[in-house]
């Protein structure tokens, strides 16, 4: 039995959807703190399970019977919440048995920002744990710059970036939750860590991508981070370098190249 967490969420969803196309339903299970919310599932023969990540008792039924399971992390950021949180996830699937866990991470767990120290710390549970395990360093997604908030600059012939010029390796929501639906089946997932990350791109690319696509043109203006809003945050992780390094691990997972900057720019201004 595959299990997949966070499925009333972006990514766990997309992972079960994928899964769904390639492995019969009465081998797939959902866990949702409110199983109301994937009743859709249930009509299509996926055993939705009630499980809250607070809660170890609902996470001991919801994981029984589990050859693997895909933990999602938690969106809860409040410090110590995520920790206790994936903790409890990783305990409860010590207690009943299950065969291995994948677990969504950050790039930078390692040796990244501070906020990323939940994942380092979740990363340590598990290799603690004893239960073979595979982790998936997500990179950020693509959305956080390519949404439709780019009509905007469109009809402004303007983007704006804090971004030092330093290039992206960011990856769509759909692309990393089919990796992560891939890297619950097959062999030879024990103990790896994927570094997930899309092809690299700048802000400037963005910009000029927008011109081609659009047929409008779109300047990129350096400014500093206060006058980008309120993703400035995301400007100032992108100048550090975070995103800068290339990794082919996602498109080893999906069997094909992650979606590209202009793919992602003609989906948005197609919305
Ligand atoms: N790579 C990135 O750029 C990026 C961006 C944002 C977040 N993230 C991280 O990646 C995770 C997945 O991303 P996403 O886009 O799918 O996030 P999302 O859409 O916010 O989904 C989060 C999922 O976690 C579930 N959840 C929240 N609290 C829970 C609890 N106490 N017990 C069990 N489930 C709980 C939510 O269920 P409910 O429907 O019950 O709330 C939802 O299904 C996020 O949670 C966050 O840790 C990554």
């Amino acid at each position: 039995m595959i299990i997949v967490t966070g499925v009333t969420g972006k990514l766990g969803r997309v992972a079960v959807e994928d899964l769904l196309e390639h492995v019969p339903a009465d081998q797939v299970a959902a866990v949702a703190r409110d199983p109301r919310k994937a009743a859709d599932l249930t009509g299509r023969g996926v055993d939705v399970r009630a499980g809250d990540y607070e809660d170890p008792e609902s996470l001991r039924a919801a994981f029984a019977g589990a050859d693997v399971v895909l933990l999602v992390s938690s969106p809860d950021t409040t410090p110590g919440t995520r920790p206790r949180q994936h903790g409890n996830a990783i305990d409860a699937a010590r207690a009943v048995g299950v065969g291995r866990i994948v677990y969504t991470s950050a790039v930078g767990a390692d040796d990244g920002p501070g906020f990323l120290a939940d994942h380092t710390v979740t990363e340590g549970l598990l290799r603690d744990s004893g239960v073979p395990h595979t982790i998936l360093r997500n990179t950020f997604y693509t959305e956080a710059l390519v949404n439709p908030g780019l009509h905007a600059a469109v009809e402004a012939g303007e983007l704006r970036g804090a971004d030092g010029g330093v290039p992206v390796n960011f990856a769509t929501i759909d692309d990393l939750g089919r990796a992560a639906a891939a890297a619950l089946v097959g062999d030879g997932h024990v103990g790896q860590v994927y570094e997930l990350r899309g092809p690299l791109w700048t802000v400037a690319d963005l910009a000029q991508t927008l011109t081609e696509v659009s047929g409008r043109p779109v300047v990129y203006r350096a400014v500093p981070a206060a006058d980008v809003g309120p993703i400035a945050f995301v400007h100032d992780l992108i100048a550090s370098g975070l995103f800068s390094q290339p990794s082919g691990d996602l498109e080893k997972l999906l069997g094909r190249p992650p979606v590209g900057l202009r793919a992602a720019v003609e989906a948005v201004l197609r919305s």
